[in-house]
């Protein structure tokens, strides 16, 4: 009996199933927009990642900082701290014109990089060339072995800009 009816059931099917199909579509966006926060909250924990990368950016941005920020800090430095803070270069460094275990540093500031004649440099000291800027002083000082590579000067180096800062007021007295 392929009647009426059949064509209606036929169809109520049909629309039945598209009914279900979009109940379907609604519910897996429904699904969807979970998903979707719960990526959100992924997207937070991505960002409570990125919270220590950018202290190390930070960190790297004072270091970067301490480049600029040197030239203040270095105005209004002061030499007599500075003469305390070359305490720790004595032991290998003099002022009156003599070398011992480093050479002299009276009249470093400016001097062209390892130039003191009949001082031992070491081949990374003499590769490292320029002049001794107040600025390419205190990068060196911040960290000898990392800033001129294969130094034979053992100094871990001064963590402080005001430290390095006054020290090189100091030297700059000592001509
Ligand atoms: C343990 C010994 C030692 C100490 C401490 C030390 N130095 Fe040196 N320094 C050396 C030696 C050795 C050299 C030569 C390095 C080379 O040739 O690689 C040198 C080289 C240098 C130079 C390069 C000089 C040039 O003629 O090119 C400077 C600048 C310098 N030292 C500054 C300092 C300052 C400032 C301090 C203190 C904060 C200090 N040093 C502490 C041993 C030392």
């Amino acid at each position: 009996m392929f009647d009426t009816m059949t064509v209606t059931k036929a169809a109520g099917a049909l629309i039945g199933s598209l009914l279900f199909l979009l109940l379907m579509g609604w519910a897996a966006s429904g699904i969807y927009h979970v998903g979707s926060g719960g990526h959100g909250e992924g997207e937070e924990h991505a960002q409570a990642y990125t919270v220590p990368v950018e202290d190390a950016g930070g960190s790297e941005a004072e270091t970067a900082d301490a480049g600029p920020d040197f030239a203040t800090v270095l105005a209004s430095a002061d030499p007599a701290a500075g003469e305390k803070i070359f305490g720790k270069c004595k032991a290998c460094h003099k002022l009156d014109g003599g070398d011992s275990t480093g050479p002299h540093l009276n009249g470093v500031v400016g001097r062209p990089v390892a130039s003191v004649g009949g001082f031992a440099y070491s081949d990374g000291m003499v590769a490292h060339g320029g002049d001794w800027t107040p600025e390419a002083l205190q990068e060196f000082l911040t960290a000898p072995k990392k800033v001129v590579k294969g130094t034979k000067m053992t100094f871990a180096g001064l963590g402080k800009v005001e430290d390095r800062a006054n020290l090189i007021a100091y030297l700059e007295t000592q001509k």
